[in-house]
C-alpha cells in the first residue's frame, strides 16, 4: 500500500504507538491509550474508518486492508498489555497485605531425628564401647524364631492369635512380638564362628507389635533395644554389672538398679530389673509411682534349650540376655505421661524433646 494513502496524522499515530504503549504503567493509562486508537468515536481507527468511507472505490480494497490490519494490531498489543497490566495488579494486590519488609524472612523447617531414634542411638552408643554391635531382623518374623527357637512352648498364651498379629495368607508367619527372634537369628548365623570369636554379643533395637488396645501405656507398635551376650562362664554378675554401667552412663552416676525374680522361657533364672526413679532419685514421685523404682526390663541367663536350638553347645557356652522398652525409657526421662505423643508426630511435642539427646 501508498504511505501517501494515509493522512499525516494516523502516520504520526502508527509511529508513536510502541512508545505511548510503553509509556503506559497502568490499566488507567492504556484505558486512555485504547480509547484515543480504537475507541468507537474519535479515535485514530474510527478517523480510519471514514477515510475508508470516502475513498474513491478503486482504493477501498488496498485501503479496507491496510486498516484492517494496522487496527487488528494495535487491538492484540493492547490486550496483550492489558493482560499483563491486570497481572501485575493481581500479584501486588496479593503481595499487599503481607509485604512488610521488616518482618524476619520465614526460616524453613529443619527436619531432625525423632526422640525415639535419638534414644535408640544413645542406648547404641552406651554399650558400643563395651563390644556390642547392632544386629537387626525382620518385623515379619517366622513362628519358628519369634517362638521355638527361643523355648516358648507351644501352648504359650502369647502365641495366641488375640495377643499376636499372624498374616492370614502365610501361616507361620506373624509381626515379631519382641526382639527375641533376633536372638535367635543371630545366634544361627554366627554360631558356626562361635569359638573363633570367643563368644557373641549385640544389641537388636526395633519395632515390635502385639494386640494391645491403644491407651496412655500401651500401642499395638512400640520400640524394644534387645541385649545378648554369649561366652564362656557367664553368670548373673555379668549381667547386673553390665546393666548397672549401662544405667549409669544413660541416667547418670547417681543410678542404681535392682533385680526382681521373674519368669521368661527363654532365660533361667529369668528376672525384671528396675532402676532408682531418675526423676526423685527415688524419695517417690508420680511416675514412679511413689515406690521410689520404675521397672525398666526383663532380663536372664540364656536358657540352654535356646543356644541348642542354634547349635550351641551349652555345656560349654553360657550367656545373658535382656529387653527393653524404649518408649517406656523415653516416657520416664521425658517424663511424658502418655505413649501416643510419640507417635502422633506433631510438631510442637517433637520440638519439646530435645532433652533425649
Ligand atoms: N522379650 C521379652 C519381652 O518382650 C524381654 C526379655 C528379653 C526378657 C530378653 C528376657 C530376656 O518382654
Amino acid at each position: 500500500m501508498e504511505p501517501s494513502l494515509l493522512p499525516v496524522e494516523i502516520l504520526e499515530a502508527q509511529q508513536d504507538f510502541p512508545m505511548a504503549l510503553a509509556a503506559c504503567k497502568d490499566l488507567d493509562g492504556l484505558l486512555r491509550l485504547k480509547g484515543a486508537y480504537i475507541g468507537r468515536e474519535g479515535s485514530h481507527a474510527a478517523r480510519l474508518m471514514e477515510l475508508l468511507k470516502a475513498a474513491p472505490k478503486e482504493q477501498k480494497r488496498e485501503l479496507g486492508a491496510a486498516i484492517n490490519a494496522l487496527k487488528n494490531q494495535w487491538e492484540e498489543t493492547i490486550k496483550a498489555r492489558q493482560v499483563e497490566l491486570e497481572n501485575a495488579k493481581k500479584r501486588a494486590a496479593a503481595l499487599g497485605n503481607t509485604w512488610d519488609p521488616d518482618l524476619p524472612a520465614p526460616m524453613p523447617a529443619q527436619g531432625s531425628l525423632h526422640p525415639l531414634n535419638r534414644l535408640i542411638d544413645r542406648l547404641v552408643d552406651v554399650f558400643r564401647p563395651l563390644g556390642y554391635h547392632v544386629e537387626e531382623g525382620p518385623e515379619a518374623e517366622t513362628e519358628a524364631h519369634n517362638f521355638d527357637g527361643l523355648n516358648i512352648p507351644v501352648d504359650h498364651p502369647a502365641r495366641g492369635s488375640a495377643d499376636t498379629f499372624y498374616f492370614e495368607k502365610h501361616p507361620g508367619l506373624l509381626l515379631r512380638t519382641h526382639t527375641s527372634p533376633v536372638q535367635v537369628r543371630t545366634l544361627l548365623r554366627l554360631a558356626p564362628h562361635i569359638k573363633e570369636k570367643g563368644g557373641i554379643r549385640f544389641l537388636a533395637p526395633g519395632r515390635v507389635y502385639r494386640k494391645d488396645e491403644i491407651d496412655p501405656t500401651h500401642s499395638p507398635m512400640f520400640h524394644q533395644v534387645e541385649g545378648m551376650l554369649v561366652g564362656h562362664g557367664v553368670g548373673m554378675h555379668h549381667l547386673k554389672g553390665t546393666l548397672a554401667y549401662a544405667m549409669k552412663a544413660l541416667f547418670g552416676p547417681g543410678a542404681d538398679i535392682r533385680f526382681r525374680p521373674s519368669y521368661f522361657p527363654f532365660v533361667e533364672p529369668g528376672c525384671e530389673v528396675d532402676v532408682r526413679c531418675p526423676l526423685c532419685g527415688g524419695s517417690g514421685c508420680r511416675v514412679c509411682k511413689q515406690s521410689g523404682w520404675v521397672e525398666l526390663l526383663g532380663a536372664g541367663l540364656v536358657h540352654p534349650n535356646v543356644l541348642e536350638y542354634a547349635g550351641i553347645d551349652p555345656g560349654e557356652w553360657s550367656g545373658f540376655a535382656f529387653g527393653m522398652g524404649v518408649e517406656r525409657i523415653a516416657m520416664m526421662v521425658s517424663q511424658t505421661p502418655d505413649l501416643r505423643f510419640f507417635f502422633e508426630n506433631d510438631q510442637r511435642f517433637l520440638k519439646t524433646m530435645g532433652g533425649l539427646d
